[in-house]
Parts: structure tokens; sequence; C-alpha cells
């Protein structure tokens, strides 16, 4: 183990301004993004019919439209990743593109990601391929009969508490793994199936816009839900494997398939109040654990105790890799009676989804200087604790940091980010960890989903009126660590420690 060594080298620019945070050689760089966010004119799936439908006015800041026109300047996208010398791609197919309607394949989009595809491996670089990220066909879940009043049929199948929803996700991954196998290896099925399903089943934030804020609501109504996805991802996982033989990178194994998992660092306000830890506990059970217990040890957590006890053998063992996608950090107080878990966090932004300010309920206010554009905590140290937890959940997994950024409009403060998130994670890495990669979120500027266009997590920032692409700051100094393979002593100087952000600019 050579990392945090300084390493003797013997070109003049490591002579100069020698990598002294080393991460393995095998350890991936990367950056991502996903069809919605980026391609722009998706008008077939359930998050455009959330951004339009009148009953869902005021719930988003502004229509995906265009996004970033992703679709057409896609092999500019990718000569920009590739500028930046990293080794993955990570992207989304959009299923209602491929499938605009039941059982219809569209040739001509799988055709399109082919070409995607191709122009990511003709640079060099792996792809890493989501199925679902956030968006679904209007046809399995269409939001004009939100209810199901008209009962599931080819037109709106009514969402994952139908049993037909997991199989047709099936298909969609049979055919994904056998169109574009040669191409692919590393499979993700669900981007954030946490984030998909609290905002979009509980707190009615984000499409498909259901809101079921009691326990017993969650358990009558969003576990459902959790379960059907679970049998889709089942479901897909094994389509993959079965359809994509094809070792695409040459190094061993057809197909490397994850999940990839959203997660707070969750702390207890008071650490000396067992109640604050055990609220805590709580909603990391609900919110961070939930879905890897599910797909790594088959287990569920039904009455939404904190402890996973109902078995599910045919969702066990079912992914090769965790992703972790790691922003902020919030505490949580216990709080007998506040519905769902009888716990408070205090996340500026998830208290203002309630109405409630962090004074008004007794909470610290983060330092400002550390609050991003999205108004939640920028706190590096989260990843490589979040790292240390999984580790010891789940010993042995392989696990990656599949994404990670901050929104902000200053190049100097993405490079602080960067710098920052990977000095803190590199001891765990140097200390055996199996964590082989950081990708960063976002190659371009994007749809930000409930939040438009005004956040902007891009390496490249957009301008939305060209569509012009212009590398950041922080393009420049991680294209320079993604090629030494670690960090320089000027990237430590110049944007290391754990002082204050940068401001805004
Ligand atoms: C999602 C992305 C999103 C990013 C920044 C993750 O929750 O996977 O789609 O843009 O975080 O908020």
């Amino acid at each position: 183990m050579l990392l945090l060594a300084l390493l003797a080298c013997t070109g003049s620019k490591d002579d100069d301004d020698p990598v002294v945070v080393a991460f393995p050689d095998d350890f991936v760089f990367g950056a991502a993004g996903a069809a919605h966010q980026i391609e722009g004119g998706n008008t077939n799936n359930i998050w455009s019919q959330f951004e339009t439908l009148p009953q869902f006015e005021g719930r988003t800041r502004a229509p995906s439209g265009e996004a970033v026109r992703g679709w057409e300047r896609y092999e500019e996208d990718s000569q920009l990743a590739a500028d930046l010398h990293l080794d993955v791609y990570r992207l989304s197919i959009e299923w209602s593109r491929v499938e605009p309607e039941r059982n219809v394949w569209d040739d001509a989009a799988w055709d399109h990601y082919r070409a995607v595809l191709e122009s990511v491996t003709a640079r060099g670089m792996r792809p890493m391929v989501t199925l679902h990220h956030f968006t679904e066909p209007i046809w399995t879940n269409d939001l004009r009969d939100p209810d199901c009043a008209e009962g599931p049929s080819d037109q709106n199948l009514c969402g994952w508490t139908n049993p037909e929803m997991a199989f047709e996700f099936a298909e969609f991954a049979h055919a994904a793994g056998s169109r574009l196998g040669d191409l692919v290896d590393e499979w993700s099925t669900f981007n954030e199936p946490n984030t998909y399903l609290i905002p979009g089943y509980v707190s009615g934030t984000f499409a498909p816009g259901k809101v079921n804020l009691t326990a017993d609501a969650i358990v009558a109504n969003v576990l459902p839900v959790m379960k059907g996805m679970l049998d889709g991802h089942a479901a897909a996982a094994a389509e993959l494997r079965l359809t994509d033989g094809i070792d695409a990178d040459g190094d061993g194994a057809a197909v490397e398939l994850s999940l990839t998992n959203a997660m707070s660092w969750i702390e207890p306000l008071d650490p000396a109040n067992p109640d604050d830890v055990a609220a805590a506990e709580r909603i990391q059970a609900l919110f961070g654990y939930a879905w890897p217990d599910a797909v790594v040890d088959g287990l569920f957590d039904h009455d939404l105790d904190g402890v996973p006890t109902e078995a599910h053998p045919e969702w066990a063992g079912t992914i090769d890799r965790l992703g972790y996608q790691y922003y902020f950090r919030f505490a949580v107080k216990a709080a007998p009676g506040f519905p769902p878990l009888d716990a408070l966090p205090c996340d500026p932004v998830l208290l203002g989804a309630l109405g409630l300010t962090p004074e008004s309920v007794g909470c610290p206010e983060p330092d400002p200087a550390n609050l991003t554009q999205m108004g939640y905590e920028h706190y590096p140290e989260g990843l490589r604790l979040l790292g240390e937890a999984l580790v010891d959940r789940y010993p042995g997994l392989p696990l990656r940091i599949t994404e990670n950024g901050i929104a902000t409009t200053s190049g100097r403060r993405r490079a602080e980010s960067i710098v920052r998130h990977l000095e803190a994670v590199a001891p765990l890495v140097d200390g055996g960890a199996p964590i082989d990669g950081y990708i960063h979120w976002s190659l371009t500027d994007n749809f930000e989903w409930a939040e438009g266009f005004e956040p902007k997590f891009g390496l490249y920032a957009v301008d939305l009126s060209t569509y012009d692409r212009t590398p950041t700051e922080g393009a420049t100094v991680y294209a320079e660590i993604a090629s030494a393979g670690g960090l320089r002593r000027s990237h430590l100087d110049t944007y290391g420690g754990d002082g204050p952000l940068s401001p805004e600019e």
C-alpha cells in the first residue's frame, strides 16, 4: 500500500509538484450524467408529466425542455470527458425512448445509444450504464390517472405495485444486454432508488408526486412499491447476466452489476443522548441502508422499526458492487410523535419541505460558508465515514463512489470540493477498503430535477442560450488529478484542508 506516501518520481512536474495522495493504479476516475437531465426532448416519461401537468404546478421550478441538448451533442460530451483523462463515463438509457409503447422497441433510439456508447469506448473510456435514473415511460405509470381508476392496461401499468412492472423492467434489461452487451460491462439497474422512492412517494416532491407522510401510510403504500422495484431489480439483474456474455473491456467479467444508492452522513444531534442516536439510526435504516440490505443480504424492514427481518432470498446477492453517492450531512434529533419515524432531520432543505426552519425546531444552523447552492451542508469527511460504515455493514462487498459533487457557480469551489472529498476518502482506500473509483456528478451542467436549471453541478458550465460547454476550474483540477492518479502538493495547498469553502461567485 503506497497511498499517502510521497512518491519518488522522475518527471520534472513530479519533482516540482509531487503526487502526495496517490490512489491505487486500478482506481478509476469518472464523470456522470443521466438521460433526462442532459438529453432534452424527453416528453414520453413520467418526469415530463410531473413538469407539465397542472396538478403538479409549483412542484418543479422549470420543465426540462431542451435540457443541455445532450442528445445531439453526445460526441462532443464524450470528447469533453476524454479531455479530463477519465476512465469511466456514467450515463443512462432513457427507457421511454427505446420502448415508447409497451412492447414496441424503437430501433433508431437503440442505434442512437449504440453510437453514444461507441463514442465513449472509441476514446478509451468505459461506459457505466444505468437503466432507471428516476424516469419511467408514461405507459408504465401514467400520472394523468394517478389512482389508476381505470385499472391497469397496456397504456398504463399503474406502477411498481403491479407485478407486470418487474417483468417489463426485466424485458428492458434483456433488450439492453443483448443489444449493447458488446460495449458495456458495467450496468446499474436503479440509480438512487431511495431518492426516487422517498421524494417520489413520501414527500411528493419528485415524480410520481405521491404523498405518504405517516409510518402507517408508508407501510401501506410505499413499501409495496419498493418490493415491486426490488423484484424488478432482481429480474433485470438476471436478464443482464443472461444476455450480456461479452467481456467488452477484457478484464475477465462480462457483467459487473451495481445498484447506486444515495447516502447522507447522518449524525445524532446529541451523540450523548441515546434517543437522538436511535432516531438517527432509524432515519439511516430507512434512507441509507434499506436498498443495500435488500440486494446484498436479502433483508427487508417490513415494519419500519429500523431492523430488517423479513427474508427475501430472491433479492440477496444480486449485485457485484454497491455504488454510493454522497453530497451532504445532517443531524437528527429524537422527536416523539413526529411522523413518520419520531425523528427530526435537521437538514435545512428537508425541514423547509415540511414548512419548518432549523431554528423553529431547535436544530443548529449549519455554517453558511459550507452551504451549497442546494442549501445543504458540504462536509467532505462524510464520504470517508460512510465508506467505513458500508465496509462494516457489508464486509467484503466491492464499493464505488458513483456520485459526488457540488452545486456551485464557482469553479474554485468545485475544485475545492473534489480535492477535499478525495483527500478525505484516501486513507480509507489506502487502508484496503474495497472502493475502486470515484465518479464526479456531473460532466456538464444539466437539469436538476425539481430545482430546474439553477443549481450548477457541471465540471463544464453550459450556456443555456447557446449550449456551449466551457471548462470550469473544477474541470482543470479534476483532469490533473485523474491524469496523475492522485492529488498533487499544489492541489492540497490551493484547494485542500477543512476551512470554509471559497465564497459562491
Ligand atoms: C442524482 C442526480 C442529481 C444529483 C445532484 C443525485 O441525487 O442521481 O440525478 O442530479 O444527485 O442532486
